[in-house]
Parts: C-alpha cells; structure tokens; sequence
C-alpha cells in the first residue's frame, strides 16, 4: 500500500506517522509532505523521512492520502485525488457535513462507510471525544438533548498553539514580560479563553458549530438538540469536556454504568476523576463522573475526556485506514 501523508511536520500529520507505525499497517512506499521541502522534519520510526512540497503531481501515484494541512490545501487537492480513486482521509473541515461522504468514528458509525466511498473526513476533534462517549448513550436510552462545556488543550490550535502556551509559561515562570499572543485571543499561560475560533452573527463561535454540526451527523439523530461552549485552556494535549444530556427513554446511573463497561473505545471510570493529564497518549476516550441531575431517569451529567492529537485525529484517521482494510474498500 503506498501512502502519502500531507502536513507531515505538523501536530497531526507527525502524530498520524506514529500511530502508522505503532499499528504496522503493511505500508509499501510511504510519503511525507508539506507546505515545503523540510530537512528531516518528520519521522516514521528510526527512519527520518524527507518532506517534499505537496503538488497534485506529487501525490499522484498513492493509493492512501491523509491530509492534516490546511483547509486550503485539502480544497486544492482532494477532488482530484478522490476522482481517481485514491483513499483520501482528510483532518479538515472542508467536506465533513457534505451530503453523501460519511463521517466515521468506527466505534461510532463504522457501519456508514460504503464501498464506493472515497472521501473521509475526520470530524472535529472535540465532537469525536464527545461522539464516542454519547454513542452507548444513544443505543441505551436514546437522546434528547446536549448540552457540552469543553475545555480544549492547547495543541488543538496545532504546533504554533502549543508553542505559545510554552513561551508564555516559560515567560511567566521566568518574570520575564509575556509575548503577545497570536494564535490565542488572549495570553493562555494562568488564564482560560471562552473562544475557539471566530464568532458567528449568532455568537457561537466556528468550534461550537462544529461540535453541534458534527455530532448531529455521527450519531445519526439530525433532529438532536445540541449546545456547546468551547473554552482553550492551559492544557498542553487532551481536550476535557462536561456533558449534559437528557435521554429520550428513562434510564439509570446502573443501566448506563454497563452500557459504557462494555463500549469499544470507552474506558469507563466508575468512581473518581480522570484529567488531561493521565489520558495523553491513549486512543481511548475516558469517562468519568456518571451521575443524575434529577430523579426522572431522563437527565444526566458526566466528565469526558479524550488526547485529541490520537483519538480526535491521527488514531481516527488510521483507524479508518484499518476499517476500509477490514472491509476490503482499500489495498
Ligand atoms: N491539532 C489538533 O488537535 C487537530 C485535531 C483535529 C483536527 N485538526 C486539523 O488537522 C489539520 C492539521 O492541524 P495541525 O494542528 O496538525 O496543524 P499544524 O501543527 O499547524 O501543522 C500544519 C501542517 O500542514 C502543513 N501545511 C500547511 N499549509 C500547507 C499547504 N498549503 N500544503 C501542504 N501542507 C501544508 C504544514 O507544513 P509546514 O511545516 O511546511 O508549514 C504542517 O505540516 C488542520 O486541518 C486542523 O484543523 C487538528
């Protein structure tokens, strides 16, 4: 199988190498590409890898494309990629609610894919941590409402977010003044910004509409009311997110205590807390602090979180390599 990874020096694209190593997909040729040709920027196990300048010519004789680029670079050449039959497995946002290409988080919608299907977009980071942990939900007791309060890492702004985290708490913890922030609409170090992205006429901002959007179409329910508050938070991977929910069908803590025990991609914490922290670097998404909001069976809270750079991307992106693989869709 010859592959090709575009954004290759990036949060994503390096974490999407990795995560192909780690799961020994049998890879023939394997690519690495940029915005620009990099000296040994990107690494696939001991091996460094040359990044090329990604050009349609460039990319013409792969069988498996991921992008974790940019928006531009995904518009400019997946359609090309896709008419000729190539797998395009895309981190933008460009095509995720485009009728017809599927959204897929196996552990969620896995059955959605199609044989004709080409195009896959990975959803939005935060909605797939929260897709994930709502899925058991949604088959025990089906769903109402949503309502999510994210608090989302700072590597969910990619390289240059991660690294201005660092230079502020390098800056604060050295009494030297701050720079001023640019990824960031406010200096993150000892802080936490109410916004992810631009606000619409509406005052969500493009995250909020994401997460919504988004999981209105993973988990299949087009009607589901969903709200979202999208916080960055002095965290450096691992988005955090408290979710409120009310069932369509009354349930219990017990009933959906098993639900989640036995839900792939789940860990489930029955007792105590789970934090960024301990989940950075895991595939799955944890959940903790199951609990009712009131007596009628109907309304619930609880604490998710997932590593955003794995399971919000580069694992769900390989993932969906490895479905296709199962399914016989792809070399
Ligand atoms: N960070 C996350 O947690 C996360 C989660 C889910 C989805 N995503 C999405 O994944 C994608 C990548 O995000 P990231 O956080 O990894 O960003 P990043 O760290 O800023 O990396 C961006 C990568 O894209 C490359 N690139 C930029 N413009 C390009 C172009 N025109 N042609 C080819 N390559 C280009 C950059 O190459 P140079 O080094 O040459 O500039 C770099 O390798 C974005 O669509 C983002 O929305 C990110």
């Amino acid at each position: 199988m010859k592959v090709a990874v575009v954004g290759a020096t990036g949060a994503v694209g390096s974490m999407i190498l990795r995560v192909l190593e780690e799961r020994r997909l049998p890879i023939s040729r394997l690519a690495a590409f940029a915005s620009r040709s990099h000296n040994g920027a990107a690494r696939f196990g001991d091996r460094e890898l040359a990044v090329q300048a990604a050009s349609e010519d460039a990319l013409r004789d792969f069988d498996v494309v991921f992008f974790a680029s940019s928006e531009d670079a995904s518009e400019k050449y997946v359609p090309a990629l896709v008419a000729r039959g190539a797998v395009v497995i895309d981190n933008s946002s460009n095509f995720r609610l485009r009728e017809g290409v599927p959204l897929i988080v196996p552990e969620v919608n896995g059955d959605a894919v199609r044989p004709e299907h080409r195009l896959f977009p990975v959803a939005n980071c935060t909605a797939i941590v929260l897709c994930t942990a709502l899925r058991p939900i949604r088959d025990a007791a089906g769903l109402n409402s949503v309502r999510v309060a994210t608090y989302q890492a700072a590597s969910g702004a990619g390289r240059a977010g991660l690294d201005e985290l660092l230079a502020g708490e390098r800056a604060a913890a050295l009494g030297e003044s701050e720079p001023e922030p640019s990824v960031f609409g406010r200096p993150l170090a000892h802080n936490v910004v109410p916004q992810v992205g631009s606000f619409d006429a509406s005052g969500y901002s493009i995250e909020e509409r994401k997460v919504c959007d988004e999981t209105r179409k993973m988990l299949d329910l087009p009607e589901l009311f969903v709200s979202a508050t999208a916080v960055r938070v002095p965290v450096r991977t691992a988005h955090s997110e408290a979710v409120f929910f009310e069932t369509a069908r009354p349930t219990s803590v017990a009933r959906m205590a098993a639900a989640f025990a036995s839900a792939p991609g789940v860990v489930f914490h029955a007792e105590g807390i789970v934090t960024p922290r301990e989940v950075e670097g895991s595939d799955d998404v944890h959940v903790a602090r199951l609990r009712a909001e009131s007596d009628d069976g109907r309304h619930f809270a609880l604490w998710c979180v997932g590593d955003q750079l794995r399971k919000g991307a580069a694992t769900n992106a390989v993932q969906i390599l490895e479905l296709l693989r199962a399914k016989g869709y792809a070399p």
